[in-house]
């Protein structure tokens, strides 16, 4: 039986902050970003955005296409949830009105709860075929003002149905996967933004790389040439390109620069210009492969690498099913990359501060176009409401 992907549709904030307006604010090479970290411009979250809102915005395009009552559980993976107790999960699905008879659950860590939540999802159909999961990865990437992880902000959500002969991806089984108990991003409890020890986070990504690559390998069988497209967690793209150079010469695998373009580009369009979402960039970046590359990859069979930091990571196949393109929501995607407005560098920062507060009771002002938006906040309870 095949068990995966059967629909998947990506949401992101309607603004954005250019990097070169960041790179004018801070005085510094606008190349650094464009070139050194690969990136052009980063989504950013008015106050009334939060993962619910991006989530609600990215499944209902997929349950507009079911009968939403045959969802049988929610995974949400999320680094950036919005209640210590309550899931996520519980708020999208009171917002989209779904069946009681679901279970709903909030998946932690750090970017790589995402692909975790896949996993998960894919188990639970293999062990009943009538489940229908809704996964949703949902983040919304802060960093302290001022610091090294500014530029690499952003936010966006994906929702993927998984279901049995799934019409895009078959997910296979055998994964490699590695765990190793890392301080190299955390977020304390009583933090809003995240803190990071840079450098040595790029080190440890590539490094988990290889082991779950050595782990892939063992328990597949398969090789290199076995993989037709390699999807990265893509904090920033250049990051991407630094995990296929390891993983080609970990694989000792020569690749001219062309063949090497083509198997990273079309994943990362979209990254580059939404920026970091955590759980979400991984599979931000398969939309992006799929929208973009203008091939038909019917029977291909793609790679994705997620990496959490702290640090838990893993690498898995699927296969690309038949006909997926005619359930693509590529002009979905398109158009809300296309329709965000720009801010400037002290507006983003309205924003930045405003989401900030801890508040226990807030009217938003409605920045967010919709479709779904947090309208508030009344003695520490959240309300949200359609736009
Ligand atoms: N023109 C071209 N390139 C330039 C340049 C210019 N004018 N100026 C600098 N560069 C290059 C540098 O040479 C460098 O290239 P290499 O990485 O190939 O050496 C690159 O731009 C970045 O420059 P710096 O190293 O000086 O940049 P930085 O000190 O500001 O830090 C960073 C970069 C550490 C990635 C920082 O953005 C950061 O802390 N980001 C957040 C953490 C992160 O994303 N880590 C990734 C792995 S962890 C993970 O994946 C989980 C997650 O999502 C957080």
């Amino acid at each position: 039986m095949n068990v995966g992907i059967d629909l998947i549709h990506f949401s992101t904030s309607d603004y954005f902050l250019g990097l070169d307006t960041f790179a004018q604010e801070k005085n510094i090479d606008v190349d650094k970003f464009y070139i050194g970290i690969g990136q052009e411009k980063m989504s950013i979250a008015p106050p009334d955005e939060d993962v619910v809102s991006l989530a609600a915005k990215a499944a209902a395009p997929i349950l507009a296409q079911i009968d939403k009552s045959d969802i049988s559980a929610i995974l949400f993976a999320t680094e950036s949830g919005v209640d210590q107790s309550k899931s996520a999960g519980v708020f999208l699905h009171g917002l989209l009105g779904l069946s009681p008879r679901c279970r709903v659950v909030e998946f932690k860590h750090a970017c790589y709860s995402g692909a975790a939540a896949l996993q998960m999802a894919t188990a639970l159909v293999h062990m009943n075929p009538k489940e229908k999961v809704l996964v949703i990865a949902a983040d919304i990437a802060k960093y302290d003002v001022d610091t090294s992880g500014e530029a690499t902000q952003g936010c966006g959500a994906v929702a993927m149905l998984v279901t049995e002969s799934p019409r895009i991806l078959a997910i296979e089984p055998g994964s490699g996967y590695h765990t190793e108990d890392v301080m190299d991003f955390w977020r304390p409890n009583h933090r809003k933004t995240a803190l990071v020890d840079g450098k040595y986070s790029t080190k440890v990504y590539l490094n988990s790389l290889k082991h779950s690559w050595a782990h892939f390998t063992e328990q597949t069988g398969r090789s290199f040439s076995d993989i037709n497209h390699f999807c990265y967690h893509i904090p920033f793209t250049k990051m991407a390109e630094k995990a296929h150079h390891t993983l080609t010469r970990v694989a000792k695998v020569k690749l001219t620069h062309e063949q090497f373009l083509a198997q990273t580009q079309p994943g990362q369009v979209y990254n580059r210009i939404i920026g970091n979402s955590y759980s979400a960039s991984l599979f931000v970046g398969f939309c992006s492969l799929l929208d973009n590359l203008k091939e038909d990859l019917q029977g291909r069979r793609v790679s994705f690498f997620s990496y959490g930091s702290g640090c838990v990571a893993e690498f898995f196949t699927g296969l690309m099913q038949p006909g997926y393109e005619k359930v693509l929501m590529t002009h979905s995607h398109q158009t809300q990359i296309a329709q965000r407005q720009p801010l400037s560098y002290a507006e983003y920062l309205a924003f930045y501060h405003q989401t900030d507060e801890a508040v226990e009771n807030i009217e938003f002002s409605q920045a967010n176009k919709g479709p779904y938006r947090l309208a508030g906040i009344q003695d520490h309870k959240r309300y949200y409401q359609a736009v």
